[in-house]
């Protein structure tokens, strides 16, 4: 198993408290960012899930964090699993979707290794982990959405052009302490690493073009 920040840093109740209440809260100076960026996310999100075939109804979330994702697909018709490396994280996940009757589980589980049969899920979707984990994890992690999914998928990616990577170093110089994004990638390695496991990606949305690094992404294979 691959050790790397992401998998360790929100394997904790205050992290994970914090990450929930950035979207949750009202709108003020100190959460306004996550809240814009977030509300720009599920647009482009939306954009993508209203191309997924139109029957397939049953979603996997992966890295699902506090549950936002499985909530917006809850909310969409969709019966919805999550699983995530951090049961810190589930418990707000059970506190926010845990009574709907179309939420299938939320289970502690590694998306290296998906304790799925093949082809279970119509639709995979994660969000906000790409960009976080080392490249040879990722295509482990890749190989995984193919296998437990039937052909859809809605990806995020974080991404690295000169002016986000000059954006990303000034970042993290101003608010030391936040948790870094040390894997973004180019569209070269994005094209690659697609071909390399065999999918394709169908469209594309930036969430907010030149003031944030995500890139929503709904891929086929
Ligand atoms: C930035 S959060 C994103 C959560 C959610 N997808 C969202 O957009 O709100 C990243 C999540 O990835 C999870 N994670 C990190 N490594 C993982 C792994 N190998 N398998 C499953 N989850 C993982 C973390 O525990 C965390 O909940």
């Amino acid at each position: 198993m691959t050790s790397y920040e992401a998998r360790k840093f929100y394997q904790d109740t205050e992290a994970a408290e914090n990450y929930d209440a950035q979207f949750r809260r009202h709108l003020t100076i100190g959460n306004f960012r996550a809240k814009i960026f977030g509300w720009r996310e599920e647009r482009a999100f939306l954009h993508m899930l209203r191309q997924v075939h139109p029957k397939h109804k049953i979603a996997l979330d992966i890295a699902s964090g506090t549950g936002r994702y499985v909530e917006l697909l809850l909310r969409h018709g969709y019966r919805v699993g999550g699983i995530d490396i951090s049961k810190e994280m589930l418990s707000f996940a059970r506190q926010r979707v845990g009574k709907n009757p179309n939420l299938l589980f939320l289970k502690q589980a590694d998306a290296e290794k998906l304790p799925f049969a093949d082809s279970q899920f119509d639709l995979v979707t994660s969000i906000r982990l790409y960009h976080r984990i080392p490249p040879e994890v990722r295509i482990r992690m890749l190989y995984e959405v193919k296998r437990v999914g039937k052909g859809e998928a809605i990806l995020f990616f974080g991404m690295s052009t000169p002016w986000l990577q000059h954006r990303r170093w000034l970042r993290n110089k101003v608010i030391p302490g936040r948790l870094s994004d040390p894997y973004p990638v180019t569209e070269k390695e994005l094209a690659d690493e697609i071909r390399e496991v065999g999918m394709v990606i169908q469209d594309t949305e930036w969430v907010l073009p030149f003031l944030a690094d995500g890139l929503i992404a709904l891929v086929s294979w």
